[in-house]
């Protein structure tokens, strides 16, 4: 098996480029389907995308990755493909559930594996499921599968969903794509992800505008033959660099290839606690602030601070003068990353939903054990920092969702190898 090695405690300096967004290619990747031919661009070359086309070459779509370039061309011209997706595949990647939608839109029936379980929690497609419903979907579970049926085509209505959820918000774009008449989404997640998946079913031809909380859309009925996208940067990829440089950049650190934007509230939320950022049009230059200041932090859907970037942050706040407290408040079970931290020397405890950080600790390098992707990159940010020597064990999970996570590092004088 395979773990990272790193050397802690050296600087950090260069620059990096973000990669792709894992999260909006997924439900892109779902969406072709609906499509007859599709190139999507700046696609991560990570083992979530690499498993999702998987799936889309077992349910019969033709794929053709071009990894140089990172480049998909997908054709789907076929009215008589596979509507399954195997539990093999829906396990080791959740969001391969975003086809249901898809399915059932084009060919009014779909067979996809429940997901099952996952490290941060139950994680379950009840939401995916009640819009659906809402739409006019026909759904029984059976044998760990969901089987869905809507042969005289979805029907637009109002759904409102009982809580915020970016799958099922997803699921129910792509099921309302082509429902008879006007669908109105309430209540909906508006990640930019979900905002790059707009663009692209537009792209389609999809008629669908965005107010607050809201999506409207109306029946898609002309068809874009040929579609080009290019799907945005990576926004919790460049969470964990900005948090890198936080800690690290005593020279510059410029992270390029993005929209500052987009991730205002984290700028922002770095800002505060003392980190020096400056923004540009594409690019933000990074540097290690003078002290770093504690700080009280709730996750939330966007635009709110994102549960995928917690872990992350509470390394920079075992560095952070004071008591810091983080509450996880989207998944139950993701302080998982807290007993290895605390191997590496951290302070801290864990109360319900929340973390207590005492800082600055002074972390020493440890052998540890990754738990899930945003845990495992949590611990090679531990480790940059640690003095001595870090070994990360099932680093499987960093493949998930970092593209070139150790050349990246080493290009800004880390020093990490995989042995
Ligand atoms: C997506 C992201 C993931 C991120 C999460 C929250 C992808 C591929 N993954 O996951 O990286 O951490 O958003 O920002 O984009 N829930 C239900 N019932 C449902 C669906 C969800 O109760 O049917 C709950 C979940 O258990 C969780 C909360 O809703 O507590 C939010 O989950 P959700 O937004 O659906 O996350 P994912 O789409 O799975």
């Amino acid at each position: 098996m395979q773990k990272l090695i790193i050397k802690g405690s050296r600087e950090l300096s260069g620059k990096i480029s973000i990669s792709g967004s894992k999260n909006a290619t997924l439900p892109i990747l779902a969406a072709s389907i609906l499509a007859s031919h599709v190139k999507i661009k700046n696609i991560p070359l990570v083992k979530d995308i690499f498993t999702m086309i998987e799936l889309l070459n077992f349910i019969g779509l033709k794929t053709n990755l071009i990894k140089k370039r990172n480049i998909i061309e997908i054709s789907n011209k076929s009215e008589n493909i596979n509507t399954l997706a195997p539990y093999k595949l829906v396990k080791t990647m959740r969001a391969g559930v975003l086809v249901l939608g898809s399915l059932l839109t084009r060919y009014g029936k779909a067979k996809v594996s429940l997901p099952g379980g996952c490290a941060i929690g139950t994680r379950p497609v009840d939401l995916h499921l009640f819009a659906l419903k809402k739409l006019g979907a026909k759904i029984k579970i059976k044998d760990g599968y969901i089987l869905a049926d809507a042969k005289n085509g979805l029907k637009g209505t109002i759904v409102r969903f009982p809580s915020i959820s970016v799958g099922a918000t997803e699921n129910a774009l792509l099921a309302a794509f082509k429902a008879k008449g006007r669908t109105i989404l309430k209540n909906c997640a508006i990640e930019p992800e979900i905002n790059d998946l707009i663009k692209f079913l537009k792209k389609l031809g999809a008629n669908i505008y965005l107010k607050g909380r809201t999506i409207f859309i109306s029946e898609c009925k002309i068809h874009s033959p040929k579609v080009i996208h290019e799907v945005i940067f990576d926004r919790i990829e460049l969470g964990t660099y900005m948090i890198a440089g936080a800690l690290l950049a005593k020279k510059d650190l410029i992270i390029d290839k993005i929209n500052p934007k987009i991730v205002k509230s984290e700028i922002d939320l770095l800002k505060k606690i003392g980190v020096q950022i400056i923004k540009k049009k594409n690019s933000l230059i990074i540097k290690k602030g003078k002290s770093l200041k504690k700080i009280n932090i709730i996750t939330k859907p966007y635009p709110g601070f994102p549960t995928d970037l917690q872990a992350q942050l509470m390394v920079l706040l075992t560095q952070a003068k004071g008591i810091s407290k983080i509450k996880e408040n989207i998944f139950e079970n993701r302080f998982m990353h807290v007993p290895e931290l605390k191997r590496m020397g951290a302070n801290i405890e864990i109360k319900d939903k929340t973390a207590i950080i005492k800082g600055p600790t002074k972390l020493t390098g440890a052998e540890v054990m990754a738990t899930d992707l945003r845990a495992s990159v949590c611990l090679v940010l531990a480790g940059l920092i640690a003095d001595n020597r870090t070994i990360i064990n099932r680093i499987y999970h960093l493949d998930r969702g970092y593209e070139f996570l150790e050349s990246k590092l080493k290009k800004c004088k880390a020093k990490i190898k995989r042995v």
